[in-house]
């Protein structure tokens, strides 16, 4: 997916953007506001657009994720708070000598909520936020150039402002942007003259899988890098619970241990999936159960009051059992079935850890690297 290139449109006068799925269309005489509700790569919607810009670059809707849905990361939270969140509440700290931090890298495993973190940063710091993909940027070289220059100005100029590159790492991979060497080149290189021209209150964030793969000076140029790690075990247990919420279960504490062992390796993102696919397990057993029988439990439609005339599915030579299907069960008469610890171990089936080993070494070297340049620099 990406923008595969930018038309300009023979009409003159004011320039606007307009995005598809697949081009930036640079027309003119656009000026009234869209009236549909368009979607941005970190999935939230805006209304308003900057004249410069697609329209789904500038956030103008919160993307409602708080720092506490943010389970565990604890490092990497406290390190966005103190670049980000501070110099904006205590500018006097930021004077002198003491500079903000204008280049913020997360990296980590897929899934370790990098793009999570962000849509934190954007709705708890009042930054405006503007949001890029690489593929955001299209391959005619002129343009490029433009959509580089415009994205920067309007941070500008909207300040205090973030730009957020996600899998920043693509670009520095020659092919994923554009064929033509020359195009990756201009590129990269109106990013880094960009990106030296910062001024105060405009930070750049990127996130990337694969940090190794950025540029030596981009790696340089990033003065904080976050590494979002796979979860430890208190973290993997917090999760866990977090994603089951409300949900009736009847796992026991041993019952998480077991959970918790069997994540080790697991990103947030495929414990997320993990939980997800075990809490649907019920809903499969009353879809398959060929029997019911009355049962006691709170009523679905007031949870505080408990209702002794509900229908739950069970075997067929189970005391009371009645032969019939979930379409002859009342809306309001449905006792749901508690999610078991079985719900989980059949879950592990369809799911795996993230990364391998080698690849946790490669994060486990890189991170030392990132400590020794910080150290003697
Ligand atoms: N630490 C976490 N806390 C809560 N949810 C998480 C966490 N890490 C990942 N997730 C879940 O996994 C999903 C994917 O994470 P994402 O931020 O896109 O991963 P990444 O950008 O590192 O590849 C998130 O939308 C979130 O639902
Ligand atoms: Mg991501």
């Amino acid at each position: 997916m990406g923008n595969a290139g930018i038309k300009k449109s023979s009409a003159p006068k004011t320039k606007t953007a307009n995005v598809t799925s697949e081009t930036v269309t640079f027309t003119e005489n656009v000026s009234a506001p869209p009236k549909s509700v368009e979607k941005s790569n970190l999935g939230f919607s805006s209304k308003k657009r900057s004249r410069e810009l697609p329209k789904h670059i500038m956030m103008t809707k919160k993307p409602n994720v708080h720092w506490s849905d943010i389970v565990g990361l604890n490092v990497a939270k406290e390190a966005l708070k103190e670049a980000i969140i501070i110099p904006i509440k205590f500018p006097h700290l930021f004077k002198g000598k003491r500079s903000q931090v204008t280049g913020i890298l997360l990296y980590g495993p897929p899934g370790t909520g990098k793009s999570y973190l962000a849509k934190a940063v954007a709705t708890e710091a009042s930054y405006t936020f503007f949001s890029v993909l690489p593929t955001d940027i299209s391959k005619s070289t002129r343009e490029n150039k433009r959509f580089i220059k415009n994205l920067f100005e309007e941070a500008k100029a909207k300040k205090p402002s973030i730009i957020f590159i996600d899998e920043i790492d693509v670009l520095c991979n020659n092919r994923s942007i554009s064929t033509d060497v020359g195009t990756v080149y201009r590129i990269k290189n109106e990013f880094f003259t960009q990106m030296q021209g910062l001024e105060n209150g405009v930070i750049v964030m990127g996130a990337t899988n694969v940090p190794w793969v950025l540029d030596l000076t981009m790696q340089r140029w990033f003065q904080k890098c976050i590494y979002t790690p796979l979860p430890e075990k208190a973290a993997r247990r917090h999760m866990i619970e977090y994603f089951i919420g409300t949900v009736p279960h009847c796992l026991i504490p041993r019952d998480f241990d077991s959970i918790v062992m069997r994540t080790d390796g697991y990103s947030g993102e495929a414990i997320e999936e993990l939980v997800r696919e075990a809490l649907m397990m019920p809903l499969r057993k009353v879809q398959r159960a060929t029997h019911f029988k009355m049962s006691s439990g709170p009523s679905p439609t007031n949870s505080t009051v408990c209702s002794d005339d509900l229908l739950s599915p069970c075997g067929p030579r189970e005391q009371g059992a009645t032969e019939m299907s979930w379409m002859d069960v009342p809306g309001d008469k449905l006792l749901e079935p508690k999610v078991t610890v079985w719900d989980f171990i059949k879950s592990f089936d369809s799911s795996r850890p993230t990364v391998n080993s080698d690849d946790l070494q490669r994060f486990e070297d890189y991170s030392k690297k990132i400590k020794q340049r910080d150290l003697y620099s």
